[in-house]
C-alpha cells in the first residue's frame, strides 16, 4: 500500500513511481481522512509506504493525523518506509516519522527523500525556485526516483537517502515547530480582486476545505498543501500580503 499526500504533484510523482515499480496500491490519504477511511488489511509481505511533501521540516498535518488513526490488520513487521519530496531539506522528519510509527507498533524500515522544485511562498524571502533550479530538479529526479525505488523494491532496511540539511534539529524542533505553531493561519487565505469565482482553488483543495460562493472561502482544516495558490489560473489566491509577486507551480509530468 502507498498512502500519499501532495499539494501541487511533486509527490504524487513519485508515489507513481513507486506503484510503477512495486504494483502496490496508491491511496491518497487528503482523502482518506475526509471519507474517515482509516482501517486497511495488508496482504502477506505487502510494503507500507508514506509518500508525502516536507512542511516546515516535518510531516503535514494531515499525514502525521493520517498515520496516528490509520488502523492495519494483518501487520506482520512488513516493511514500512517513508519517501518524501523536499525543496531543500527535511531536517529530523526521519525521527519524527520513526517515532510516531513506533508509537504505533510499526517498525520504520527505510527513509527516502528526493529534491524537487520549491513550492512554499507564505513569507517574505521564500519563493518558488527560478525557471533554471526547478528545470535541473526534474533532470535529475527519474535518476533519484529510480534509485528509491529499487531500495524499496529490495526491502532495504536502515538510513537510506535522507536530506537533513544543516541544523536539522533546530530546523525541525525550533523553526518547525514555530512554522506550525504560528505560520499555518488558513484565515490569512483570501481571493484578490482578479479572483472570477472559477473554482479552480475549490477542486484542487485535498481536503475539500474549500467552499465557494462567488468567492472561495477557506474552512479551518488546511494542511497548508498551497494547491489552492498554485491552482489559480489568474493568481488571485492570496495569503496575507506575503504571496504578492511570488512565482506559481504545478507539477506536470
Ligand atoms: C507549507 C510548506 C512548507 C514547506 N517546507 C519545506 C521545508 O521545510 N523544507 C523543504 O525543503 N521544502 C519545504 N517545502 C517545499 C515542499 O516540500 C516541496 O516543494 C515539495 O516537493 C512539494 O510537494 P507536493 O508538490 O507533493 O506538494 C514546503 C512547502 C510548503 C507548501
Amino acid at each position: 500500500m502507498i498512502f500519499w499526500f501532495s499539494g501541487t504533484g511533486n509527490s504524487l510523482w513519485l508515489a507513481q513511481r513507486l506503484h510503477e515499480a512495486t504494483g502496490e496500491t496508491l491511496i491518497p490519504m487528503g482523502e482518506a481522512m475526509t471519507r474517515g477511511d482509516t482501517v486497511y488489511a495488508l496482504a502477506e509481505h505487502e510494503r507500507i509506504g508514506f509518500v508525502f511533501p516536507i512542511y516546515g521540516w516535518n510531516m503535514p498535518r494531515v499525514v502525521r493525523q493520517f498515520i496516528s488513526r490509520l488502523q492495519l490488520s494483518n501487520y506482520k513487521n512488513n516493511y514500512t518506509y517513508f519517501a518524501c519530496t523536499c525543496g531543500d531539506d527535511m531536517g529530523t522528519t526521519e525521527a519524527q516519522v520513526a517515532r510516531l510509527l513506533a508509537s504505533k507498533g510499526w517498525k520504520l524500515g527505510g527513509a527516502y527523500a528526493l529534491k524537487m522544485p520549491n513550492t512554499y511562498v507564505c513569507l517574505p524571502g521564500f519563493d518558488v525556485d527560478s525557471l533554471s533550479v526547478a528545470g535541473e530538479k526534474l533532470r535529475q529526479a527519474p535518476a533519484t526516483a529510480e534509485r528509491i525505488c529499487q531500495m524499496v523494491l529490495e526491502k532495504r532496511r536502515g538510513k537510506h537517502m535522507t536530506l537533513p540539511g544543516r541544523m536539522p534539529w533546530t530546523k525541525t524542533h525550533i523553526l518547525g515547530t514555530f512554522f506550525h505553531r504560528f505560520l499555518t493561519d488558513s484565515r490569512r487565505f483570501h481571493a484578490e480582486d482578479t479572483c472570477i469565482g472559477c473554482g479552480k482553488c475549490a477542486a484542487a483543495c485535498p481536503l475539500h476545505n474549500i467552499t465557494m460562493q462567488d468567492r472561495p472561502s477557506w474552512g479551518a482544516d488546511c494542511t497548508m498543501c498551497l494547491s489552492c495558490y498554485h491552482h489559480c489560473p489568474h493568481h488571485a489566491v492570496a495569503y496575507g500580503t506575503a504571496t504578492r509577486n511570488k512565482g506559481q507551480y504545478l507539477h506536470h509530468d
